[in-house]
Protein backbone atom coordinates (compact mmCIF):
# COMPACT_ATOMS: atom_id res chain seq x y z
CA UNK A 1 0.00 0.00 0.00
CA UNK A 2 0.95 3.59 -0.73
CA UNK A 3 1.86 4.83 3.29
CA UNK A 4 1.19 8.49 1.76
CA UNK A 5 -2.36 9.47 2.96
CA UNK A 6 -3.57 12.78 1.07
CA UNK A 7 -4.79 14.97 3.21
CA UNK A 8 -7.88 15.65 0.40
CA UNK A 9 -9.00 13.27 -2.07
CA UNK A 10 -11.63 14.79 -4.51
CA UNK A 11 -10.04 12.85 -7.34
CA UNK A 12 -11.38 9.49 -5.42
CA UNK A 13 -14.98 11.38 -4.90
CA UNK A 14 -15.01 12.31 -8.56
CA UNK A 15 -14.48 8.62 -9.83
CA UNK A 16 -16.99 7.16 -7.54
CA UNK A 17 -19.78 9.92 -8.98
CA UNK A 18 -17.63 10.50 -12.59
CA UNK A 19 -20.51 9.03 -15.03
CA UNK A 20 -23.49 10.71 -13.67
CA UNK A 21 -21.35 14.15 -13.17
CA UNK A 22 -20.09 13.45 -17.36
CA UNK A 23 -24.18 13.07 -17.97
CA UNK A 24 -25.33 16.45 -15.81
CA UNK A 25 -22.33 18.48 -17.56
CA UNK A 26 -23.53 17.17 -20.92
CA UNK A 27 -26.74 17.77 -20.87
CA UNK A 28 -25.82 21.24 -19.38
CA UNK A 29 -23.94 21.94 -22.60
CA UNK A 30 -26.72 20.83 -24.70
CA UNK A 31 -28.75 23.25 -23.64
CA UNK A 32 -26.47 25.87 -23.90
CA UNK A 33 -28.63 26.49 -19.92
CA UNK A 34 -24.75 28.22 -18.53
CA UNK A 35 -26.21 30.83 -15.98
CA UNK A 36 -28.36 29.44 -13.70
CA UNK A 37 -30.81 27.53 -16.13
CA UNK A 38 -33.12 24.29 -15.28
CA UNK A 39 -30.47 22.33 -13.25
CA UNK A 40 -29.87 25.43 -11.04
CA UNK A 41 -33.44 25.58 -10.59
CA UNK A 42 -33.66 22.04 -10.10
CA UNK A 43 -30.56 22.05 -7.09
CA UNK A 44 -32.54 24.95 -5.67
CA UNK A 45 -35.26 22.30 -4.86
CA UNK A 46 -33.14 19.72 -3.97
CA UNK A 47 -31.02 21.63 -1.33
CA UNK A 48 -34.08 23.70 0.22
CA UNK A 49 -35.68 20.43 1.14
CA UNK A 50 -32.79 19.10 2.06
CA UNK A 51 -32.39 22.03 4.36
CA UNK A 52 -35.81 22.19 5.40
CA UNK A 53 -36.56 25.35 4.13
CA UNK A 54 -38.83 27.05 2.34
CA UNK A 55 -36.23 28.93 0.08
CA UNK A 56 -32.75 28.37 -1.73
CA UNK A 57 -31.08 30.96 -4.06
CA UNK A 58 -28.01 29.38 -5.93
CA UNK A 59 -24.89 31.82 -5.92
CA UNK A 60 -21.99 32.05 -7.48
CA UNK A 61 -20.34 31.63 -4.04
CA UNK A 62 -20.70 31.20 -0.70
CA UNK A 63 -18.83 34.74 0.18
CA UNK A 64 -21.91 36.92 -2.23
CA UNK A 65 -24.72 34.61 -0.61
CA UNK A 66 -23.54 35.75 2.56
CA UNK A 67 -22.97 38.92 1.62
CA UNK A 68 -26.36 39.72 0.10
CA UNK A 69 -27.64 38.05 3.33
CA UNK A 70 -26.10 41.08 5.42
CA UNK A 71 -27.78 43.48 2.63
CA UNK A 72 -31.33 41.59 2.68
CA UNK A 73 -31.62 43.11 6.34
CA UNK A 74 -30.36 46.11 6.04
CA UNK A 75 -27.19 46.12 7.32
CA UNK A 76 -24.87 49.10 5.91
CA UNK A 77 -22.37 51.81 6.79
CA UNK A 78 -21.93 52.31 10.06
CA UNK A 79 -23.33 49.34 11.30
CA UNK A 80 -21.53 46.46 13.19
CA UNK A 81 -22.35 42.93 13.01
CA UNK A 82 -21.01 40.32 15.74
CA UNK A 83 -19.51 37.38 14.53
CA UNK A 84 -16.35 35.00 15.26
CA UNK A 85 -12.65 36.05 14.88
CA UNK A 86 -11.79 31.96 14.36
CA UNK A 87 -13.08 31.48 10.80
CA UNK A 88 -12.15 31.53 6.96
CA UNK A 89 -12.08 35.19 5.85
CA UNK A 90 -15.16 35.51 3.90
CA UNK A 91 -17.80 35.53 7.07
CA UNK A 92 -16.05 38.78 7.97
CA UNK A 93 -15.84 40.07 4.20
CA UNK A 94 -19.49 39.72 3.69
CA UNK A 95 -19.49 42.59 6.71
CA UNK A 96 -17.25 44.69 5.26
CA UNK A 97 -18.55 44.22 2.02
CA UNK A 98 -21.87 45.83 3.07
CA UNK A 99 -19.77 48.84 4.77
CA UNK A 100 -20.30 47.55 8.33
CA UNK A 101 -17.85 46.79 11.19
CA UNK A 102 -16.66 43.13 12.24
CA UNK A 103 -17.34 43.20 15.93
CA UNK A 104 -15.33 39.82 17.32
CA UNK A 105 -16.59 38.06 20.31
CA UNK A 106 -13.82 35.47 21.61
CA UNK A 107 -14.86 31.52 21.05
CA UNK A 108 -15.61 28.51 22.97
CA UNK A 109 -12.59 26.53 23.94
CA UNK A 110 -14.04 23.02 23.26
CA UNK A 111 -16.17 23.77 19.94
CA UNK A 112 -14.29 26.34 18.84
CA UNK A 113 -16.97 28.04 17.77
CA UNK A 114 -18.46 31.41 19.74
CA UNK A 115 -19.20 31.56 23.19
CA UNK A 116 -22.75 32.15 23.78
CA UNK A 117 -21.66 33.81 27.03
CA UNK A 118 -19.64 36.87 25.59
CA UNK A 119 -22.17 38.04 22.96
CA UNK A 120 -24.42 40.22 24.85
CA UNK A 121 -21.57 42.54 26.38
CA UNK A 122 -20.96 43.47 22.52
CA UNK A 123 -23.75 44.52 21.49
CA UNK A 124 -23.89 48.34 20.96
CA UNK A 125 -27.03 50.74 19.66
CA UNK A 126 -25.04 50.21 16.17
CA UNK A 127 -25.53 46.04 16.02
CA UNK A 128 -27.86 44.71 13.40
CA UNK A 129 -26.98 41.34 13.40
CA UNK A 130 -24.98 38.15 14.70
CA UNK A 131 -23.41 35.63 12.61
CA UNK A 132 -21.45 33.14 13.89
CA UNK A 133 -20.11 29.88 11.99
CA UNK A 134 -20.82 26.58 11.90
CA UNK A 135 -17.43 25.92 12.23
CA UNK A 136 -15.43 22.89 10.60
CA UNK A 137 -19.52 21.51 10.31
CA UNK A 138 -20.26 21.56 14.29
CA UNK A 139 -23.25 23.17 14.80
CA UNK A 140 -22.86 26.44 16.95
CA UNK A 141 -25.08 26.70 20.21
CA UNK A 142 -27.88 28.06 18.71
CA UNK A 143 -30.70 28.22 21.34
CA UNK A 144 -28.73 30.62 23.79
CA UNK A 145 -27.11 32.90 20.65
CA UNK A 146 -31.33 32.77 19.52
CA UNK A 147 -32.49 34.10 22.73
CA UNK A 148 -29.65 36.96 22.93
CA UNK A 149 -30.83 37.78 19.10
CA UNK A 150 -34.87 37.60 20.74
CA UNK A 151 -33.70 39.94 23.50
CA UNK A 152 -32.13 42.52 21.97
CA UNK A 153 -34.08 42.22 18.68
CA UNK A 154 -31.19 41.38 16.65
CA UNK A 155 -31.59 38.86 13.54
CA UNK A 156 -29.45 35.78 13.17
CA UNK A 157 -27.27 35.31 10.41
CA UNK A 158 -25.74 31.45 10.06
CA UNK A 159 -22.75 30.68 7.82
CA UNK A 160 -23.18 27.45 7.36
CA UNK A 161 -20.64 27.37 4.68
CA UNK A 162 -18.62 24.40 6.20
CA UNK A 163 -22.14 22.54 7.77
CA UNK A 164 -24.35 20.95 5.51
CA UNK A 165 -26.45 18.34 6.62
CA UNK A 166 -25.23 19.09 10.55
CA UNK A 167 -27.79 18.99 13.21
CA UNK A 168 -28.98 20.91 16.23
CA UNK A 169 -30.56 19.08 18.85
CA UNK A 170 -31.67 16.75 15.82
CA UNK A 171 -33.24 19.53 13.46
CA UNK A 172 -30.83 20.34 10.34
CA UNK A 173 -28.97 23.44 10.41
CA UNK A 174 -29.91 26.30 8.16
CA UNK A 175 -33.29 27.49 8.88
CA UNK A 176 -32.29 28.69 12.93
CA UNK A 177 -31.71 31.98 11.58
CA UNK A 178 -32.92 34.65 9.74
CA UNK A 179 -31.01 33.85 6.60
CA UNK A 180 -28.02 31.14 6.22
CA UNK A 181 -25.22 31.25 3.33
CA UNK A 182 -23.95 27.60 2.06
CA UNK A 183 -20.45 27.42 0.11
CA UNK A 184 -19.83 24.58 -2.38
CA UNK A 185 -16.34 25.42 -2.58
CA UNK A 186 -14.70 21.94 -4.54
CA UNK A 187 -13.30 20.77 -0.76
CA UNK A 188 -16.67 21.19 0.83
CA UNK A 189 -19.42 18.26 1.77
CA UNK A 190 -20.93 19.28 -1.18
CA UNK A 191 -18.35 20.38 -3.49
CA UNK A 192 -18.75 22.14 -6.57
CA UNK A 193 -16.38 21.10 -10.14
CA UNK A 194 -15.66 25.14 -9.52
CA UNK A 195 -17.41 27.97 -7.66
CA UNK A 196 -20.91 27.51 -5.60
CA UNK A 197 -22.65 29.25 -3.02
CA UNK A 198 -26.38 29.41 -1.65
CA UNK A 199 -28.17 31.75 0.47
CA UNK A 200 -31.40 29.52 2.45
CA UNK A 201 -33.98 31.00 4.43
CA UNK A 202 -37.46 30.16 4.95
CA UNK A 203 -38.79 34.41 4.08
CA UNK A 204 -39.94 34.26 0.90
CA UNK A 205 -39.54 38.12 0.53
CA UNK A 206 -35.79 37.88 1.12
CA UNK A 207 -35.31 34.83 -1.55
CA UNK A 208 -37.04 36.74 -4.33
CA UNK A 209 -34.91 40.16 -3.55
CA UNK A 210 -31.93 37.59 -3.43
CA UNK A 211 -33.00 36.25 -6.58
CA UNK A 212 -32.92 39.73 -8.21
CA UNK A 213 -29.52 41.02 -6.75
CA UNK A 214 -27.72 38.19 -8.01
CA UNK A 215 -28.93 39.15 -11.34
CA UNK A 216 -27.66 42.03 -11.80
CA UNK A 217 -31.25 43.90 -9.49
CA UNK A 218 -33.25 42.47 -12.00
CA UNK A 219 -36.21 40.66 -12.49
CA UNK A 220 -36.92 41.58 -16.24
CA UNK A 221 -34.60 41.91 -18.49
CA UNK A 222 -32.96 45.17 -19.17
CA UNK A 223 -34.93 46.70 -16.07
CA UNK A 224 -32.87 47.05 -13.08
CA UNK A 225 -34.69 48.06 -9.79
CA UNK A 226 -31.73 48.47 -7.81
CA UNK A 227 -27.81 47.98 -8.04
CA UNK A 228 -26.93 44.49 -8.16
CA UNK A 229 -24.44 41.77 -8.57
CA UNK A 230 -23.17 39.43 -11.20
CA UNK A 231 -23.99 36.49 -8.59
CA UNK A 232 -25.40 33.62 -10.48
CA UNK A 233 -25.32 29.96 -9.95
CA UNK A 234 -23.36 28.51 -12.98
CA UNK A 235 -25.71 26.08 -14.86
CA UNK A 236 -22.80 23.43 -15.06
CA UNK A 237 -22.77 23.67 -11.00
CA UNK A 238 -26.36 22.98 -10.58
CA UNK A 239 -26.12 20.41 -12.29
CA UNK A 240 -23.00 19.20 -11.00
CA UNK A 241 -24.34 19.99 -7.22
CA UNK A 242 -27.53 18.19 -8.19
CA UNK A 243 -25.68 14.96 -8.59
CA UNK A 244 -23.83 15.24 -5.75
CA UNK A 245 -26.60 16.07 -3.52
CA UNK A 246 -28.29 12.86 -3.50
CA UNK A 247 -24.94 11.21 -2.50
CA UNK A 248 -24.31 13.28 0.47
CA UNK A 249 -26.07 11.74 3.18
CA UNK A 250 -24.00 8.66 2.40
CA UNK A 251 -20.45 10.72 2.42
CA UNK A 252 -21.55 12.19 5.60
CA UNK A 253 -22.00 8.94 7.34
CA UNK A 254 -18.67 8.20 5.74
CA UNK A 255 -17.01 11.21 7.54
CA UNK A 256 -18.38 10.22 10.46
CA UNK A 257 -16.70 6.76 10.43
CA UNK A 258 -13.41 8.30 10.23
CA UNK A 259 -14.22 10.33 13.39
CA UNK A 260 -15.00 8.01 14.99
CA UNK A 261 -12.00 5.87 14.47
CA UNK A 262 -9.68 8.86 14.67
CA UNK A 263 -11.38 9.14 18.21
CA UNK A 264 -11.16 5.45 18.99
CA UNK A 265 -7.45 5.19 17.55
CA UNK A 266 -6.11 8.47 19.36
CA UNK A 267 -8.27 8.18 22.97
CA UNK A 268 -4.81 7.31 24.19
CA UNK A 269 -2.49 10.27 22.88
CA UNK A 270 -1.69 13.76 24.49
CA UNK A 271 -3.97 15.14 21.62
CA UNK A 272 -7.15 17.30 22.56
CA UNK A 273 -9.69 15.55 19.95
CA UNK A 274 -12.88 17.18 18.67
CA UNK A 275 -15.92 16.22 20.38
CA UNK A 276 -19.75 16.41 19.95
CA UNK A 277 -21.10 18.79 22.09
CA UNK A 278 -24.54 17.13 23.76
CA UNK A 279 -26.88 18.88 21.21
CA UNK A 280 -24.54 18.26 18.02
CA UNK A 281 -24.87 16.19 15.08
CA UNK A 282 -21.42 17.31 13.30
CA UNK A 283 -21.46 17.24 9.86
CA UNK A 284 -17.56 16.17 10.26
CA UNK A 285 -16.05 18.93 7.71
CA UNK A 286 -12.70 18.84 9.13
CA UNK A 287 -11.06 16.69 11.84
CA UNK A 288 -9.53 19.78 14.26
CA UNK A 289 -7.15 18.25 16.71
CA UNK A 290 -5.02 20.55 19.48
CA UNK A 291 -1.70 20.33 20.93
CA UNK A 292 0.75 22.85 22.04
CA UNK A 293 3.55 21.44 19.80
CA UNK A 294 1.34 21.77 16.74
CA UNK A 295 4.23 23.13 14.52
CA UNK A 296 6.56 19.77 15.56
CA UNK A 297 3.40 17.44 15.10
CA UNK A 298 2.60 19.18 11.35
CA UNK A 299 6.77 18.55 10.54
CA UNK A 300 6.65 15.13 11.63
CA UNK A 301 3.31 14.26 9.89
CA UNK A 302 4.54 15.54 6.25
CA UNK A 303 7.92 14.02 6.91
CA UNK A 304 5.92 10.92 7.11
CA UNK A 305 3.97 11.54 3.93
CA UNK A 306 0.69 12.35 5.85
CA UNK A 307 -1.24 15.56 4.77
CA UNK A 308 -2.57 17.53 7.11
CA UNK A 309 -3.46 21.69 7.43
CA UNK A 310 -4.26 24.77 9.56
CA UNK A 311 -8.14 26.02 10.13
CA UNK A 312 -7.07 28.65 10.79
CA UNK A 313 -3.64 29.72 11.88
CA UNK A 314 -4.24 33.82 12.00
CA UNK A 315 -7.65 34.76 13.94
CA UNK A 316 -9.60 37.74 11.80
CA UNK A 317 -8.88 40.61 14.44
CA UNK A 318 -5.11 40.01 13.68
CA UNK A 319 -5.36 40.03 9.75
CA UNK A 320 -3.27 42.84 8.51
CA UNK A 321 -6.90 43.42 6.10
CA UNK A 322 -8.26 44.07 9.41
CA UNK A 323 -5.35 46.22 11.37
CA UNK A 324 -7.96 49.19 11.15
CA UNK A 325 -10.41 47.61 13.67
CA UNK A 326 -7.91 48.54 16.27
CA UNK A 327 -7.42 44.87 18.14
CA UNK A 328 -4.19 43.48 19.65
CA UNK A 329 -3.03 40.48 20.32
CA UNK A 330 -4.39 39.08 23.76
CA UNK A 331 -7.92 40.07 22.85
CA UNK A 332 -9.81 37.04 22.09
CA UNK A 333 -7.05 34.61 24.03
CA UNK A 334 -9.11 31.70 23.50
CA UNK A 335 -9.51 32.06 19.51
CA UNK A 336 -5.29 32.65 19.56
CA UNK A 337 -4.54 29.35 21.41
CA UNK A 338 -6.98 27.75 19.52
CA UNK A 339 -5.21 29.05 16.41
CA UNK A 340 -1.56 27.98 17.74
CA UNK A 341 -2.80 24.63 18.54
CA UNK A 342 -4.96 23.73 15.93
CA UNK A 343 -4.51 20.73 13.03
CA UNK A 344 -6.71 19.64 10.60
CA UNK A 345 -6.05 15.52 9.89
CA UNK A 346 -7.12 13.83 6.88
CA UNK A 347 -10.86 13.54 6.85
CA UNK A 348 -13.21 12.89 3.65
CA UNK A 349 -15.25 10.12 2.93
CA UNK A 350 -13.22 7.90 0.69
CA UNK A 351 -10.74 7.76 3.28
CA UNK A 352 -9.90 4.11 4.08
CA UNK A 353 -9.40 2.30 7.37
CA UNK A 354 -5.46 1.85 6.52
CA UNK A 355 -5.30 5.03 5.67
CA UNK A 356 -6.48 6.06 8.79
CA UNK A 357 -4.49 3.55 10.72
CA UNK A 358 -1.52 4.98 8.96
CA UNK A 359 -2.60 8.22 10.40
CA UNK A 360 -2.84 7.29 13.97
CA UNK A 361 0.35 5.66 13.65
CA UNK A 362 2.16 8.37 12.71
CA UNK A 363 0.45 10.89 15.43
CA UNK A 364 1.25 7.98 17.61
CA UNK A 365 5.32 7.55 16.48
CA UNK A 366 5.69 11.65 17.29
CA UNK A 367 4.07 11.24 21.06
CA UNK A 368 6.62 8.36 21.68
CA UNK A 369 10.06 10.63 20.92
C1 LIG B 1 -16.78 29.58 7.15
C2 LIG B 1 -16.80 30.00 5.71
N1 LIG B 1 -17.52 31.07 5.36
C3 LIG B 1 -17.59 31.48 4.09
C4 LIG B 1 -16.94 30.81 3.08
C5 LIG B 1 -16.99 31.36 1.70
O1 LIG B 1 -17.43 30.46 0.75
P1 LIG B 1 -16.88 30.55 -0.76
O2 LIG B 1 -15.48 30.08 -0.76
O3 LIG B 1 -17.82 29.62 -1.49
O4 LIG B 1 -17.03 31.95 -1.19
C6 LIG B 1 -16.19 29.66 3.40
C7 LIG B 1 -15.49 28.85 2.40
O5 LIG B 1 -14.63 29.09 1.71
C8 LIG B 1 -16.10 29.26 4.75
O6 LIG B 1 -15.38 28.20 5.11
Amino acid sequence: MDSKVPYLDLPAQLRSVRKEIDAAIARTIDNCSFCLGPDTAQFEKDFAKFCEAKECVGFNSGTSALHVALMLLGVGSGDEVITTPMTFVATSWAISYVGAKPVYVDTDDATFNLDPKLIERAITSKTKAIMPVHLYGHPFDIDPILAICKKHRLPLVEDAAQAHGAKYKGKVIGTFGEISGFSFYPGKNLGACGEGGALVTNNAAFAARARSLREHGSTVRYYHDEVGFNYRMEGIQGAVLGVKLKHLDHWTKERKRVAHRYHELLADTPLQLPKEAAYAESAWHLYVVRHPRRDDLKKHLEANGVGCALHYPLPLHLQKCYASLGYKAGDFPVAEKAARECLSLPIFPELTEAQIQRVAAVVKDFFKK
